[in-house]
């Protein structure tokens, strides 16, 4: 399968799903206020995430680490606009998108957020580049020559250049992952988030994977969040967020002394 049709028309956003504010430098790329989330168990209700205040600023890496089990990839999915909060607000760029249609969610996700997983989960049967164009030439039907471009640079830049026309399973696990990081990024999103990045990945692969990250994250118009239960992530933090039972329990931007 080859993605390669030029169409100007499917770069055109939707006025429905553009926000005000994007990825302006200083101003958070998001922010939660008072966000809770409630899980029913059986008869029993129970808040898997306690009210959270928090935003989220662009250049810069936020490292959110803590057990299994401490609601890492509750707190996540929510800010991906995947799991409706149980209580409070969520702000992206600016605008208060909390009682936001499905439709509009899913539009603002397309267009201002990549993810990343543990798994980069590509499509066996098309190549790397084509793994990286398929999700904007499934919304849009087409793919321009500037998003094309984009890819290629992105790859190039993510050491997968020689890759272009290869299939994932040629690919190490390591280099899956920068795949699934270009992927990602070709709408050029102004949030990042990833979760677990690294954890299936080797200490080398892994290393790359996360100097990479490191490096997307010096856009200034974009934030970039990593979800982690391995110290040797932290390192890599701006900003190390420590997450315990449900709550954000450490902080460095708010920690007196500002170390781990
Ligand atoms: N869909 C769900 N239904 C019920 N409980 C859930 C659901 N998702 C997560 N939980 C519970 O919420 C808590 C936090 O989970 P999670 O956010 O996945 O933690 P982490 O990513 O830090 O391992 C866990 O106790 C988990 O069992
Ligand atoms: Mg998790």
């Amino acid at each position: 399968m080859d993605i390669l049709l030029e169409s100007p028309k499917s770069e055109v956003q939707s006025p429905m799903s553009s926000i005000q504010s994007q990825g302006v430098p200083g101003t958070p790329v998001l922010r939660l206020e008072g966000v809770a989330r409630d899980f029913t168990d059986g008869r029993v209700v129970r808040r898997v995430l306690k009210e959270t205040t928090l935003d989220i600023l662009p250049g810069e890496m936020t490292v959110l680490a803590g057990p299994s089990g401490s609601g890492k990839t509750t707190l996540l999915t929510i800010m991906g606009l995947v799991l409706k909060p149980s209580a409070g607000r969520i702000i992206v760029g600016g605008e208060d998108v909390t009682g936001f249609s499905e439709d509009r969610l899913a539009s603002l996700r397309r267009q201002h957020y990549g993810f990343v997983f543990q798994q980069a989960a590509l499509i066996p049967a098309l190549d790397v580049l084509d793994n990286v164009l398929v999700g904007t030439a499934i919304q849009g039907g087409r793919v321009s020559a500037r998003t094309r471009e984009k890819a290629l640079e992105l790859l190039s830049g993510l050491g997968l250049k020689d890759y272009l026309s290869s299939r994932p399973q040629q690919l190490s696990t390591g280099q899956q992952q920068r795949a699934g990081i270009a992927r990602a990024l070709v709408s050029d999103p102004i949030l990042l988030l990833c979760d677990e990045p690294t954890s299936a990945l080797d200490v080398e692969s892994g290393r790359i994977v996360l100097d990479t990250l490191k490096r997307l994250s010096r856009d200034p118009r974009r934030g970039v969040v990593l979800v982690t239960h391995d110290p040797r992530v932290f390192p890599y933090a701006d900003r190390l967020l420590k997450m315990e039972d449900g709550a954000i329990v450490y902080d460095t931007r708010s920690a007196p002394t500002g170390g781990n």
